[in-house]
């Protein structure tokens, strides 16, 4: 298949042009930069230097690629993200999930595609209440913290109108929370200096996804699954009490501090309150259904003890 990827030079960009490739597909590859281009190009893809906020060049780029498939990755996270200023720390993001994904789709929709697969996220959009696993079936959060109203306002946007895209089949993959080369560097060095306490109870519900998951995800939606809004996290979705202290563990660090409630809101915000008390995780069992799709990294367990540096499981670790 002839595949444009949007955003691919970024963490999970690097690990689905490889596994593209490796399928047979031909693909054409952006980056806003061009000294970015050659790793593209070593990826086995055909760079195009392009700014997904840019209407005109979008259409053009995509034009010339005349793929099959659109896949939009673009999200602008690169230089972390401050809890307390969620939405700040996201305008990009949010816009590259509203107005970058009016013009993919239109970009996509011109150029005959049969199929657009988008970035999303799930964890902390999900709703608050009731049990600790949700589905797609699940409604969303509907009064988050204010400083993630307009990211979560972005995400409502982009899981509306990629399902809605006919004739072209809108396929929304949420992410769980990543780890693994490139994605868990910062998050780990966190860990590392203790500065991810528990707060409160602990009792906010993660799920999380090793990268090079995310991308096999991906490439089994170019073939599978219809059009819908789809969790791909992995098998064990965990309360923060569980997975915090077993990180630490696996990287060498000393036990996470743990701090009241009231301490963690006048630290770090209500952000990172609601996600080590309240959040929900996430249940996978339609994308493994309708996706065909198994993670290699079914568990954290594994995965933070062999898979934070590795793109491969190694055999007996848990
Ligand atoms: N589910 C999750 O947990 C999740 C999801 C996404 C990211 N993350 C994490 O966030 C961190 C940063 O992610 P990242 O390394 O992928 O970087 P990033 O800054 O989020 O960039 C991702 C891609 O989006 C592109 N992009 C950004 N702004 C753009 C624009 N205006 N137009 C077109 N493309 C644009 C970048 O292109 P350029 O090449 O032009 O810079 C890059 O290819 C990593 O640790 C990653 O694991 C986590």
């Amino acid at each position: 298949m002839r595949v444009f990827v949007a955003g691919a030079a970024g963490a999970i960009g690097q690990q689905l042009l490889p596994q593209l490739v490796a399928q047979g597909h031909q693909v054409t590859a952006s980056t806003r930069s061009p000294a970015k281009a050659a790793r593209l190009r070593e990826l086995g893809a055909e760079p195009v230097v392009v700014d997904g906020l840019d209407a005109m060049a979008v259409g053009e780029a995509v034009a010339r690629a005349e793929p099959e498939a659109v896949v939009h990755q673009m999200t602008s996270l690169a230089g972390g993200s401050d809890l307390r200023y969620f939405d700040r720390t996201f305008a990009v993001t949010n816009r590259l999930r509203t107005q970058g994904t009016d013009h993919l789709l239109a970009a996509a929709a011109a150029a005959g595609a049969r199929r657009f697969i988008a970035q999303s996220y799930t964890g902390w959009p999900n709703i608050r209440g009731g049990g600790p696993v949700k589905t797609e079936d699940d409604p969303l959060d509907s009064d988050p913290p204010a400083a993630q109203r307009e990211s979560l306002a972005a995400i409502r946007y982009l899981e509306r109108v990629v399902p809605a895209a006919a004739p072209l089949q809108g396929i929304v993959l949420r992410y769980g929370s990543f780890y693994g080369p490139g994605a868990s560097d910062a998050f780990v060095g966190l860990v590392r200096k203790r500065r991810l306490p528990v707060i409160g109870d602990g009792a906010g519900v993660w799920s999380f996804l090793h990268i090079r998951d995310a991308a096999a995800a991906t490439v089994a939606a170019l073939e599978h699954g219809r059009p819908g809004v789809y969790n791909v996290v992995d098998d064990e979705p965990a309360r923060v009490t569980e997975w915090l202290p077993f990180l630490a563990r696996a990287v060498g660090a000393q036990p996470p501090r743990r701090i009241p409630v009231w301490l963690g809101r006048l630290a770090a915000g209500e952000v990172a309150v609601t996600a080590m008390t309240q959040i929900r995780g996430s249940s996978n069992a339609r994308a493994k259904r309708e996706l065909g799709w198994q993670p290699a990294w079914p568990s954290w367990r594994q995965g933070f003890s062999g898979g934070l540096a590795a793109a491969e499981p190694v055999r007996g670790a848990a």
